[in-house]
């Protein structure tokens, strides 16, 4: 695609009717570094959209007229650093283009809970400008993506709320801040740093990165003993706060990803950065009844998350495997729990990266999926005894997070602190056509597709009103009713959710 600069409303809306792709839209305010190089590259590697950056100084995010005269003007490396890195149209509009004068454009409020705290209490007015402009390029630009830097965290919480509150078919992708060679987040007012104030920024971006190491392990923050820290050093503080990462209200006891954010003042410039503070990786929680495509669906998301995969009907059905080979007798309750104390559960990757189940060291993983282990697994799983000890088995695997677990009750019963609960469902029809078409059950190939609804009905009411664990949609749960959905497409759903809860950050060590 040829490279193209346009300047002018009317020039991009002719632009975009000649088009036939869609747009990832990456807004900038010039002075580009190797934060913007990153969105720009994201943006390219992600898809074949084509990439808008666009340059405009926005004076109604200014509070203060001479940091908006200061700020650093380079627009002709910033055209040279947009297009070498994969931008394909570069728009630069002037204050009358973006704000013309006899168009009266409406002016935004961010919503007051986000734009009062962190930032917005010395700010006034900022984000108010940042949700007026954005509204404003996306309504001309039209995108399907918009690519932001986490680096500004406050201004992507309330970006994402702008295009939930006006409804904006526009997805949000977010990168992680970006951090030059000493550790400080690169910003464009890098630039006005004396050495001196670069160093205090440095002393105060790594006592952050500390208190995230420490968090890790000690899993508390002490805010009075950074700010002395900093204090010590003569650095001044503007705020320092440890916050919940999406409300950003005061962090609770119980949020496994906390914000622990601050802004400092060096001379005339004002530099904010944060850390998210985590008790453990991340757990995604899949729960639905038989048919609704979960196995499929979650071994899919580990494989793109990388995280591990927990199958916790494989465990039932090992248990299974065991009950029948050893001839244990599960109804004798007493004789269970002491056969439980020594049982162990593991899965291993094979050489072709597959999911293998062991229990006492035996290898089942095919084996548990015979139908002599699918008509007893029900009856198993429904014991007091097994229940127990296998909720605890789980919870011990997921002790560090990082995991996707599928079943019924893990959202409500197994990890109910999970970040994102999923309860994958479909209707009777669609799961009964589905288990018709299943290769991998000739039994269900065999009956008509009214029994089979008839067996789906009867295996939901039992599920759905067992005394232990029954299959429940936890209160904090999202349904995905998969009808109509291609197995991607739900995949691709879920992964949407899990990027818009779980900051990108947190992926790095
Ligand atoms: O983050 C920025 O550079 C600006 O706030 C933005 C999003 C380009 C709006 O002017």
């Amino acid at each position: 695609m040829n490279k193209v600069i346009l300047r002018k409303t009317e020039e991009i809306e002719n632009w975009r009717r000649n088009i036939n792709s869609e747009i990832n839209f990456i807004p900038t305010m010039g002075n580009l570094h190797n934060g913007h190089i990153k969105l720009i590259s994201t943006a390219k590697n992600d898809n074949s959209n084509v990439n808008l950056v666009s340059i405009f100084i926005n004076p109604l995010q200014f509070d203060n007229k001479l940091d908006l005269e200061h700020y650093p003007k380079t627009i002709d490396d910033d055209i040279k650093i947009s297009f070498s890195n994969g931008a394909d149209v570069i728009f630069i509009p002037n204050n009358e283009d973006i704000y013309p004068p006899n168009k009266n454009i409406k002016l935004l409020k961010a919503p007051i809970d986000l734009s009062s705290a962190l930032c917005g209490s010395n700010r006034i007015g900022h984000f108010d400008g940042v949700c007026t402009v954005v509204y404003r390029l996306i309504n001309l630009i039209k995108p399907k993506n918009l690519y932001l830097g986490e680096k500004d965290w406050q201004q992507l919480l309330i970006l994402k709320n702008l295009i939930l509150r006006k409804k904006l078919n526009v997805a949000i992708k977010s990168i992680p801040t970006q951090r030059d060679f000493d550790g400080i987040p690169l910003s464009s007012r890098n630039v006005h740093l004396s050495k001196n104030e670069r160093e205090l920024i440095r002393f105060f971006s790594s006592e952050l990165l500390k208190a995230k190491k420490n968090f890790q392990q000690e899993k508390r923050i002490n805010l009075d003993e950074i700010i002395k820290k900093l204090s010590a050093k003569k650095i001044s503080i503007e705020y320092l706060e440890h916050l919940h990462p999406h409300t950003l209200q005061k962090a609770r006891l119980e949020d496994n990803i906390s914000l622990l954010a601050g802004a400092i003042r060096c001379g005339e410039t004002r530099l904010i950065d944060h850390v998210f503070l985590m008790k453990r990786r991340p757990i995604i929680a899949i729960d639905g009844p038989a048919g609704s495509g979960k196995s499929t669906v979650t071994k899919l998301i580990a494989k793109k998350l990388k995280l591990l995969y927990l199958d916790t009907g494989a465990m039932y059905r090992a248990l299974s495997w065991l009950m029948i080979k050893e001839s244990i007798d599960y109804k004798k309750e007493k004789k269970l729990q002491n056969i439980l104390k020594d049982i162990s559960i593991v899965f291993k990757s094979n050489t072709n990266s597959h999911q293998e189940v062991y229990i006492n060291n035996y290898c089942v993983t095919e084996e548990i999926r015979s139908q002599k282990i699918s008509s007893i697994v029900s009856k198993i799983s429904s014991i007091k005894e097994v229940r127990n000890f296998l909720v605890e088995e789980q919870r011990k695997i997921g002790e560090s997070g990082g995991l996707v677990a599928e079943g019924r009750d893990i959202g409500t019963t197994v990890f109910p602190h999970a970040e994102l609960k999923i309860f994958l469902t479909a209707s009777i029809d669609e799961r009964a056509k589905r288990r018709q078409s299943d290769n991998n059950s000739k039994d269900s190939q065999e009956i008509d597709l009214n029994t089979l609804k008839e067996l789906i009905k009867k295996r939901d009411f039992e599920d759905s009103n067992r005394e232990i664990s029954p299959l429940t949609k936890a209160n904090d749960a999202i349904e995905i009713i998969t009808d109509g959905y291609t197995i991607n497409e739900v995949v691709n759903k879920i992964i949407d959710l899990y990027n818009d809860k779980i900051p990108k950050e947190t992926e790095i060590k």
